[in-house]
């Protein structure tokens, strides 16, 4: 018999409005995102660009908002230089991120040109490892400023269009409290040249949005003390403070892994709190936002994540390319239905990454493109999340892991658009033990009457079934018709380590 679970939703408990941003994901120079990703000149689908096509109809099917690039650990040792002017003129330089050699036949402009026929915001990375605020202000020039100076003159030449790329959101560095990182510093270090690098980009345009790095992982030892100095320092000049985090199943622990998005939702709490110290001791009005822009589930210890070493500096060698379960799925599933019930303060996300690289969308170099299971349960999100984010009070039974002690079985946001009357909720069944039996009731709720428009789970009955290029469709959300609508009560059966979104509309008020 399965466990029942009472979830309450209202039109008025609202969050804040569904954020587009939420939906970005990540392009870095790293394996084979760009390379054989979305660029590929000999491939049979590629553009006049050398674009694949297959992989932006995927792009644009997934649901993306906006993209972060070039990196990542890579822009740490980035020369922005190197990507642009004649492609047969630029430098092969080793990437010292990933032990790789770069071509640089992808830079800027092309990144450009692949997001306006990806129909995604850009979101452009500075090096503050190797690099400085002279060099954020260069690429800023060569990017966004009109005609008439030195590098926006280089900008109109190599491109042949006088329109600046008009770039809004600008990271200031990646991940600077990691030792790993090219051009580590401390906190206080950081906080001056992210600061006055930050400073100067907004004399040359005021309305950027600039993101701070925040700690690389809420593990970090010094996580909290980071995010205070920096934002103790920088808080006048930025808008977002970054967030980054990874989950995988580690050592058999699956049900640890299967609650992970409760460490998502404390990592937000803990740089929300933060932040706002922050605000209150400077006495200030404005508050900081998050950028969650780089999150997804990633087996980082595993060979697939083992830069090559060496004499070995190959160009796009096969780097991170993870393969996701159904039950990788359901947990990512749950990390954005965690991103979306925080977007009161997450104001933009990036999932890490898009491409062959822990992405949602695998290639073959001159092959095929097919979905991973994760593709799914961000495309409905970002596809059916409409209107005002909803809280949901959930009343569940719990069961036990190691890390948190105990979760709730089950977990869920809900969307409400008043316009069209859509009511969308996102909800997982993340207990391996049994299928819960849903029960909500919408009567109470100020929707109006509501009637069942779609349900869809995503649910495998080996929770470690994967999709392949041969296999894409071994785990796909499947029609749910176990759930219906009756007498103003949404009641349905979510099985053992599931994800579903439940669509419903409006029918009369
Ligand atoms: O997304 C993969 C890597 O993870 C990024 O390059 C880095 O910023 C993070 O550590």
């Amino acid at each position: 018999m399965s466990s029942q679970v009472t979830l309450s939703l209202n039109s008025a408990f609202r969050v804040a409005p569904v954020r587009r941003r939420t939906f970005g994901a990540f392009v870095e120079h790293l394996g084979r995102c760009v390379y054989t990703g979305i660029h590929e000149p000999d491939h049979p689908s590629a553009d006049e660009h050398g674009f694949r096509t297959d992989v932006l109809e995927l792009t644009r099917e997934l649901g993306v908002s906006s993209v972060r690039y070039p990196g990542g650990n890579f822009v740490s040792g980035y020369r922005w230089e190197d990507g642009v002017g004649p492609v047969d003129q630029r430098p092969v330089r080793h990437d010292l991120a990933w032990h790789s050699s770069d071509p640089n036949t992808v830079g800027l402009d092309e990144f450009m040109t692949w997001a306006k026929k990806a129909e995604v915001e850009p979101m452009y990375a500075v090096n503050l490892g190797t690099r400085g605020v002279q060099e954020a202000l260069d690429v800023l020039e060569y990017a966004n400023a009109p005609a008439g100076t030195h590098l926006s003159d280089q900008r109109v030449a190599n491109t042949g269009a006088e329109q600046p790329h008009g770039i809004r959101m600008w990271c200031l560095g990646n991940e600077m409290d990691g030792p790993w990182q090219i051009g580590h510093k401390t906190a206080e270090e950081y906080a001056r040249v992210a600061t006055e690098a930050a400073r100067a980009m907004r004399m040359e345009d005021p309305d950027l949005e600039l993101i701070v790095c925040g700690s690389s992982s809420s593990a970090m030892p010094t996580f909290g003390a980071w995010e205070n100095t920096v934002l103790t320092e920088a808080y006048d000049f930025v808008d977002m403070v970054s967030a980054h985090a990874y989950y995988s199943e580690k050592d058999d622990d699956q049900a640890s892994f299967l609650a992970s998005a409760d460490d998502m939702d404390h990592f937000i709490d803990a740089v929300v709190a933060t932040a706002d110290h922050v605000r209150a001791k400077l006495k200030r009005e404005k508050r900081i936002m998050i950028s969650f822009d780089e999150w997804n589930v990633w087996y980082q210890h595993r060979a697939e994540s083992r830069p090559p070493s060496g004499d070995d500096w190959p160009v796009a060698p096969v780097l991170l390319e993870d393969i996701y379960s159904a039950q990788d799925a359901v947990v990512f599933g749950n990390l954005l239905i965690s991103l979306l019930r925080h977007s009161d303060r997450v104001a933009s996300a990036s999932l890490a990454q898009l491409v062959n690289v822990i992405a949602p969308i695998m290639t073959e170099p001159g092959g095929r493109a097919w979905k991973q299971t994760t593709f799914h349960p961000f495309a409905l999100t970002s596809r059916h999340a409409k209107g005002e984010v909803l809280q949901v009070n959930i009343d569940a039974p719990r069961f036990e892991n190691q890390r948190f002690g105990s979760s709730s079985s089950a977990d869920a946001v809900a969307t409400w658009d008043d316009e069209s009357g859509d009511l969308a909720l996102f909800v997982v069944n993340r207990d391996a033990s049994g299928s819960l039996s849903l029960g909500v009731d919408l009567a109470a709720g100020g929707f109006g009457e509501l009637e069942l428009v779609e349900a869809l789970t995503l649910h495998h009955e080996d929770p470690y079934a994967a999709n392949s290029a041969d296999a894409p469709d071994t785990v796909a959300p499947q029609v749910n018709d176990t759930v219906v609508v009756e007498d103003g009560r949404l009641r349905g059966e979510l099985p053992a380590i599931s994800w579903s979104v439940l669509r419903l509309r409006r029918t009369a008020a």
